[in-house]
């Protein structure tokens, strides 16, 4: 990148023509966000003052910034922030960088928690719909979960329960429900899956496991070495947890409850064969993306199943 560049505009076109070079599939954009990040406004006001000054000082900041995304680091990590479901989540290398598909996910786990609390009249004693989040990484789908919830006014009928077997994806989990004042609806707990002892059964279970196959792994963008190979790598096929799991939602899930999973957009109809082995007399309905592509498995028992 030039060291003469001293404007917003001509910043951003040696920093994406840096990224370019480096192979980003988002030379202009990682170079926007970056600048913003430094400069501290949005990616609006940077678009409209082209012309303005950037310090020397910044420039030194933007341009360590774009060397190490040209490296591999992706952006997210680089500003500490990622956007999902309209939050600010705050991300660093301890959990998955949220995924703008995982938001498919949290519209259906919303609709299915506002059907149980308004399609019939719940009595003035029911206790709140327990909604449990496993291998909640950044805490992305439980907080924007617990978020909307509270701005429904549906925050006294619904209780979260959040887990990860990873300590550090936990922490992290717990800074984002602090920082988006949620932290008192959110119970988080260390586990592998869903073993922990005495634990309630789950109204709604959601969870966005690893479903990466191994051998794919390697093969992902360069910025996925940068983030926890367990919250990618999903074993052979990549549904070896995912299985772990199917097998345990008898146990983790009420009988009148129901769970959203999220899988890879290949993954409905090897799925749907471990359903019909591990879960029999199960309902699944697989529910697709806004790009149209196979997400998210919805699984619930039938009545005496
Ligand atoms: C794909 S990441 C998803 C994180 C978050 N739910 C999201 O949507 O951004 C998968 C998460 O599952 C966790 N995980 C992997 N295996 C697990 C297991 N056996 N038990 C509990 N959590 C697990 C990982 O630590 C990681 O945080």
């Amino acid at each position: 990148m030039s060291s003469s560049a001293s404007n917003v505009a001509a910043l951003l076109r040696a920093g994406s023509q840096t990224l370019d070079g480096a192979g980003s599939e988002t030379p202009r954009l990682d170079a926007e966000l970056l600048l913003g990040h430094v400069l501290g406004v949005g990616r609006a006001t940077l678009l409209a003052e082209g012309d303005s000054v950037v310090s020397a000082g910044q420039q030194e900041t933007f341009q360590r910034l774009i060397e190490r995304r040209a490296s591999g680091v992706p952006v997210a990590y680089l500003r500490g922030l990622k956007e999902f479901y309209g939050l600010a989540l705050s991300v660093d290398e301890r959990a998955l960088i949220p995924r703008p598909e995982t938001e498919t996910l949290v519209g259906l786990a919303l609709d299915r928690i506002a059907a149980r609390l308004t399609d019939a009249p719940r009595p003035a004693d029911a206790r709140p719909l327990l909604v449990w989040d496993v291998g909640t990484g950044s805490g992305a789908i439980c907080v924007a979960l617990a978020v909307e919830c509270r701005r429904r006014g549906y925050a006294g009928d619904v209780a979260f329960q959040a887990s990860d077997h990873s300590s550090d994806a936990l922490a992290v989990a717990t800074e984002n429900a602090v920082a988006h004042g949620v932290a008192d609806a959110i119970e988080f707990a260390q586990a592998d899956l869903t073993d922990i002892p005495g634990a309630e059964r789950a109204d709604l279970l959601v969870a966005n496991l690893p479903y990466v196959p191994t051998y794919v792994v390697p093969t992902l963008p360069v910025a996925a070495s940068f983030e926890p190979r367990v919250a990618l790598d999903g074993g052979a096929d990549g549904l070896a947890i995912i299985r772990r799991l199917l097998a345990q939602l008898p146990h983790a899930v009420a009988d009148d409850g129901l769970a959203l999973l999220e899988i890879g957009a290949d993954q409905g109809d090897p799925l749907g064969a471990a359903a019909g082995r591990l879960l029999p007399g199960w309902a699944l309905t697989i529910h697709d993306d806004l790009a149209g592509r196979p997400r998210v498995a919805e699984l619930t028992r039938d009545q005496g199943a």
